[in-house]
């Protein structure tokens, strides 16, 4: 059964490790996290950007993929299945499909009009068991067709939107999504400090999590993140291990044309990040 992700993030809080949310694109991709996060006696936050989701059929196409998996697969860990940077609309939809977590990024309205929005989310969500994310300070870079300038959030911004009694809060320090440049100037750790500071027991939430260099990661995790989204890698290592099947010619060899055997290599290769990941985060065990 789909869990909110609260208790499992307030416990990453409370035991200074951090939940990775992974984005799913495919049956493929949701299989190989879930029985990776199984194997690892890990929780696991399944992300869904709003392209993805349509990408996917629509959200009850999700649902019902993420809830026969966990039926047919036997997943006992906690596992949540989140709505990545929702829009307004999409909040509704998701809820309405059965997900049990969303993010509402308010980020590119006005404070206030982000708080108005958030506050709506905060009792709708209450009322029906589902955590709610909320952000502040936009992430750069840009996923699915959404972009972020890539700013420092304000720390008493932060403060009104995680007292309105959200679950988990994103706040820009820094980070972006996707690869990160070469003259990137790291994860601003002063400015996750007061955010901190100011939002006191609110699970920060870092997203943007490929490519930030390990010690960064466990920097963030001392200073208050609880939950760390990773998707560009996911997708690099999935791309990597296609390619080098079909540059050796597998896929002309025998029934390499299989598509359960051209999507075997890609597969084994999400489960191993995934399960770097979660050791690195430190959810490993901590069902
Ligand atoms: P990356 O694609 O950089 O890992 O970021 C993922 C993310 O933050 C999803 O919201």
């Amino acid at each position: 059964m789909l869990v909110s992700a609260k208790e499992m993030l307030n416990k990453a809080r409370d035991g200074k490790y951090a939940v990775g949310q992974f984005n799913i694109n495919n049956l493929e991709w949701t299989k190989a996290i879930l029985l990776t996060a199984q194997e690892n006696n890990s929780p696991v936050i399944l992300g869904v950007s709003e392209g993805a989701g349509k990408y996917m059929g629509g959200y009850d196409a999700v649902v019902g993929m993420v809830n026969g998996l966990l039926k047919g697969l036997n997943i006992t860990v906690p596992v949540s299945l989140h709505l990545d940077h929702g829009s307004y609309e999409g909040v509704f939809q998701t809820i309405e499909a059965g997900f049990s977590s969303v993010m509402f990024d308010g980020s590119h309205y006005s404070i206030e009009e982000n708080i108005e929005k958030t506050k709506e989310f905060v009792a709708l969500t209450a009322s029906k068991g589902i955590s709610l994310e909320a952000e502040v300070g936009s992430i750069g870079g840009e996923e699915d067709g959404v972009v972020g300038a890539g700013e420092i959030a304000d720390a008493a911004e932060c403060k009104l939107i995680a007292d309105l009694g959200v679950t988990m809060l994103a706040a820009g320090i820094g980070n972006i999504h996707g690869k990160y440049p070469e003259n990137w100037a790291g994860l601003d750790f002063t400015a996750l400090a007061a955010i901190k500071d100011a939002t006191g027991n609110s699970p920060l939430v870092l997203h943007g999590g490929t490519g930030i260099p390990d010690e960064m990661i466990k920097e963030a995790i001392s200073l208050g993140v609880a939950k760390i989204n990773v998707n560009t890698e996911l997708q690099l290592v999935f791309a990597e291990a296609t390619r080098k099947y079909i540059e050796a010619g597998k896929d002309l060899q025998g029934k390499g044309f299989d598509p359960r055997k051209v999507l075997a290599p890609g597969f084994e290769a999400i489960k191993d990040m995934v399960k770097i990941k979660m050791d690195l985060f430190g959810s490993t065990n901590q069902a």
